[in-house]
């Protein structure tokens, strides 16, 4: 891998040639803030909030979509560079409607974040607003334009990494939005549900509807888990909520999924809780299903696999397993089947 040197903030480093001056800056541990940035997309260069100074450029550069060159000389905080973030800040905040209060991102917020950092309370520029219609047209997913920031990340994810580019920037200027073929509503569109637009999308314009006020970004406490739907084993991150899963995110660039979940793995929690989900044994008793204890439950299943291979032979039972269970469990059980046993029964229910 050919290398560079570039300077940053007068720290020498050698990275890859084909890094951008963000990823040579983070593997530095020197910070640069970010708004339409996301590992999982290409550079975009929209928000402006990464500038830097390089020598020799007449302008700022934006360091999420700047490659490195031998010898570059970088300088992330100097004044300059500070009064240009908080001017891309002040004007991303002329038109917003500041409902931090009430807002489902709030703590978790791209700008909520930068606004503190760089101390912008009140926006120098007053003008016009938009005052758009909340759009809350299917159970899962709910925009709020008025809070858009154009970083074109949900345009982005949504074409780059689901390949299916239901949404697209409409109108020019000031009435840009990421909007829908024809303004259609979600279901009107290929939209899959994946909810991928709501984990990228920096503040509170695309938001999980399911979620939405049962806790704030500081009250759940993150749990690291693979998805049990499919082989895949994409990571997620339950946010429970006294006791309750709340939301499901997947952090980014861990695991297979690299941060991206599909529909089945963003969505499919509300069996975690289900008043019909069945956690105790049944045990059918006089034709009945009677609860009963795991003791009692595993016993009388051991018990009747004892009397039938006994009676039958080994291979008159055979063990389903589940690409809902781990590979771990599924191991297990075929180690069950084949060490314990003694039969090599063993299917699937994904492998056809
Ligand atoms: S839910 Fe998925 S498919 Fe639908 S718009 Fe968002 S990213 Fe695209
Ligand atoms: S809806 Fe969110 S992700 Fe999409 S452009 Fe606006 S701020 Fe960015
Ligand atoms: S999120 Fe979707 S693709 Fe990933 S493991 Fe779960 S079901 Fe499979
Ligand atoms: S993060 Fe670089 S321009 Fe937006």
């Amino acid at each position: 891998m050919d290398k560079v040197t570039v300077y940053i903030n007068d720290m020498r480093l050698e990275v890859p040639a084909e890094y951008t001056i963000l990823q040579a800056a983070r593997e530095a541990g020197v910070r640069i803030p970010t708004l339409c940035h996301d590992e999982r997309l290409e550079p975009f260069g929209a928000c402006r909030v990464c500038v830097v100074k390089v020598e020799g450029a007449r302008a700022l550069l934006p360091a999420c979509a700047t490659p490195v060159s031998e010898g570059m000389r970088i300088w992330t905080d100097v004044d300059e560079v500070m009064r240009a973030r908080r001017t891309v800040i002040e004007l991303l905040l002329s038109d917003h409607p500041n409902d931090c209060m009430v807002c489902e991102r709030s703590g978790s917020c791209g700008l909520q974040d930068l606004a503190y950092e760089y101390g912008v309370r009140e926006p120098r520029f007053q003008g016009e607003r938009h005052s758009y219609e909340i759009l809350s047209d299917n159970p899962l997913i709910e925009r709020d334009y008025n809070k858009c920031i154009l970083c074109g990340r949900c345009v982005r994810i949504c074409r780059e990494v689901q390949g299916v580019g239901v949404y697209d920037f409409v109108n020019r200027g000031f009435d840009a939005v990421p909007g829908t073929p024809y303004g259609r509503s979600l279901p009107e569109t290929p939209c899959e549900f994946c909810g991928q637009c709501v984990s990228t999308c920096p503040t509170g314009a695309i938001v999980s509807i399911p979620s939405k006020g049962k806790g704030r970004a500081w009250q759940v406490t993150k749990v690291r888990t693979t998805c049990p739907y499919c082989g895949c084993g994409c990571q997620m991150d339950l946010h429970v909520k006294d006791g309750e899963v709340v939301e499901v995110s997947s952090p980014v660039m861990v695991g297979p999924g690299q941060g991206n979940l599909c529909a089945k793995g963003r969505y499919g929690y509300g069996f975690i809780h289900h008043p019909d989900r069945l956690t105790k044994p049944l045990v059918r008793k006089g034709g009945e299903l009677v609860e009963v204890s795991w003791e009692e439950a595993l016993d009388l299943v051991a018990g009747r696999l004892r009397e039938l291979v006994a009676e039958h032979g080994p291979d008159c039972v055979g063990f389903l397993v589940s690409a809902r269970c781990t590979n771990e469990e599924n191991y297990l059980l075929q180690k069950l089947a084949r060490a314990v046993v003694g039969t090599n029964n063993v299917d699937h229910c994904a492998r056809l």
